[in-house]
């Protein structure tokens, strides 16, 4: 090896492969990337050469002997340096798909940098169709996709968006541990054992929840942090074991302050990202108002269609099963599909076989064609009724009504939601290029949880009741609302927060409403408790998740596509091997032992 085959400031390059054009012509350029794609013309040999800027076809005329005979052993993924001199390429040769496409870079030299081994998968935008795995292991290659390094540079932007308007507000930016203790989100922590103190564990914190409450009583007033969360949850399309929030909390606030500072941020980066006009303030819609017409709490409002209640007419009509589930309380929604009575008999019944599936005791489908109702009810219900069942379902002719009763109303939306989502896909009624954001309110802020039998937060135990409902927390926990909100856009959460609690003992009044001990919240949240009561501004704030706003933003299905680096659904990084067996060694120095059995070798 000599001094003269490695890289040197001779061989940096002088323009980037994708920026070269026309106004090149001529000059003497030097560039710096990675082979594409090679092919041998009748001696003459083509390379695209890329770098994050585009690709340059390069060009190795048999002319230079030596350069040519050296560049036959090129390979794809090789790293080069070319020097050459930039030429309009001959007419009828052009290439329109890429930005460098009326020229060519024809080489009179180059240096090879790096080779490359052959590759698991060829890197262009057909890697879509490999197998995520074999993409997730070699990140590096896929990484270096287009479609890749654009998401992780939109990445960067909505980062560096976010602290330019934050920064603007006077928001300060602080950084909360990681080696923490357990916040209540509702996940399982992640748990760090600790050498120092053998037996004892942090946790990894599933938000900055508690810190960001107390860094209001210690005075900050409007704080932010784009900050790693951990939460040991099931995975799916929209949730990591670690991702991203941006969290923010502010003092001497109301609900309408948090949202419009919301709102400016959201219009700012929609403009920033996509160059788009977004339309504030945004819809608002309790959380019951969602669940009733979209059987969800992030109802994706791009789908035309919502749900009715035809209560009144099953009320009046001589069909016992749902006059008993009216008398006892229950609901019975119904949901238009646009061109719907098309549908054949078959394809009814796998519908009603998945809402089956989803819980529901059954689907009564009714079609509407050439004037005419159809469907299995029909019989039980007058002329007055069907034309009330028209009128209040808004059904037209040429549709479709499928209709849901059960006792329990949120249940048997968010069946008829599900349905709902499902249908809008396959029937194509999702609008394109539609933006739609809107902020959910209202939430009740007790759930009944069946197993532990007992109530739980819907947000978390910091939320501040409804002050019209503060006289239910002892009596009637079920139906008080909370202060929370969240912010959804396309049918995805991306964001949630609320007023907290700022008055210890309306604080105490909401863990004895969970079931904790004094004992246990003292344990728990010994330190908030006191920190609330040493002098507390009332505050609230919210947390977006910015793998989500960046996956929507990219057009992308799942976060994993706007996450460099990041876990497969089970939890692993395909590309590192974690998580991994640890040394017998370093589990003793931590007072750590494994069942036995429960180590496993291979990752
Ligand atoms: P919440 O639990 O709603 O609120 O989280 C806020 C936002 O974080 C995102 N998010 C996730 N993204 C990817 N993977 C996950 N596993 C995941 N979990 C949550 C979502 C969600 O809307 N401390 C409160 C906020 C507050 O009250 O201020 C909190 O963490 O986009």
């Amino acid at each position: 090896m000599s001094k003269s085959e490695y890289f040197d400031a001779a061989w940096q390059r002088t323009q980037f492969c994708g920026t070269v054009d026309e106004q090149s012509d001529g000059k003497e350029i030097i560039v710096n990337g990675w082979v594409r794609c090679h092919r041998n013309l009748g001696g003459i040999i083509f390379i695209q050469l890329w770098d994050y800027k585009g690709v340059l076809q390069i060009v190795f005329s048999p002319e230079f002997g030596d350069v040519h005979e050296r560049a036959k052993s090129l390979r794809s993924e090789y790293v080069i340096a070319v020097r050459g001199k930039v030429l309009r390429r001959p007419a009828g040769t052009e290439n329109e798909n890429i930005s460098t496409g009326n020229v060519e870079l024809i080489a009179n030299d180059f240096l090879l940098l790096s080779p490359a081994l052959p590759l698991p998968f060829e890197i262009g935008d057909e890697t879509d169709a490999v197998d995520e795995s074999l993409r997730l292991t070699y990140r590096y290659l896929d990484l270096r996709r287009d479609r890749m390094q654009s998401n992780i540079r939109v990445r960067s932007k909505i980062a560096a968006f976010t602290r330019e308007y934050f920064d603007s507000k006077e928001f300060v930016e602080i950084e909360t541990p990681m080696l923490t203790k357990a916040t209540p989100e509702g996940a399982r922590d992640y748990l760090v054992p600790s050498r120092v103190n053998p037996g004892e564990f942090y946790a990894l914190p599933q938000s900055p929840q508690i810190f960001k409450q107390i860094l209001m009583i210690s005075g900050f007033d409007k704080y932010y942090q784009i900050v790693r969360c951990f939460r040991d949850e099931d995975l799916r399309a929209d949730r990591q074991p670690d991702f991203t929030q941006l969290d923010i909390e502010m003092s001497y606030i109301t609900e309408k302050d948090i949202q419009e500072l919301i709102e400016g941020y959201m219009s700012g980066l929609f403009k920033k990202i996509l160059g788009l006009d977004i339309k504030t303030p945004f819809k608002r819609m309790s959380y019951w108002e969602a669940i009733d017409k979209y059987g969800s709490d992030k109802p994706d409002l791009r789908i035309p269609i919502e749900f009715s209640d035809l209560a009144p007419v099953f009320s009046k009509a001589e069909f016992e099963p749902f006059k008993v589930i009216l008398s006892e309380g229950g609901v019975i929604r119904a949901l238009p599909l646009p061109g719907g009575a098309s549908l054949s008999r078959k394809e009814l019944t796998t519908i009603e076989e998945r809402a089956k599936k989803l819980g529901a005791s059954g689907l009564a489908a009714f079609q509407f064609k050439d004037g005419e109702i159809k469907g299995a009810l029909v019989k039980f219900l007058k002329s007055s009724e069907i034309e009330e069942l028209i009128q209040i379902s808004n059904i037209a002719d040429g549709d479709a009504l499928f209709v849901i009763a059960g006792n329990d109303r949120r249940k048997t939306c968010e069946r008829l939601g599900t349905l709902r989502l499902e249908l809008a896909k396959e029937h194509g009624l999702i609008a394109e290029n539609a933006w739609e954001l809107l902020w959910v309110t209202d939430f009740p802020l007790f759930e009944w949880d069946e197993e532990g039998k007992r109530w739980s937060a819907v947000h978390h135990p910091f939320t501040s009741p409804n002050l019209d409902d503060l006289d239910k927390l002892d009596k009637d926990p079920g139906n008080v609302r909370s202060r929370a909100y969240d912010c959804v856009l396309n049918g995805v959460e991306i964001g949630g927060g609320s007023i907290r609690i700022h008055d210890p003992k309306v604080q105490e009044k909401a863990f004895s409403a969970l079931a904790f001990t004094s004992e246990t919240a003292r344990e728990r949240f010994g330190f908030l408790l006191d920190a609330l009561a040493s002098g507390t501004p009332p505050h609230g704030g919210i947390a977006f998740g910015i793998d989500r706003i960046t996956m929507l933003l990219c057009g992308e299905q799942s976060i994993r596509d706007v996450i460099a680096f990041p876990k497969n659904q089970h939890a692993r990084c395909p590309l590192s091997g974690a998580p991994t067996v640890v040394e017998d060694k370093r589990l003793e120095e931590l007072k750590i032992s494994v069942k036995s059995g429960e180590k496993k070798a291979e990752n």
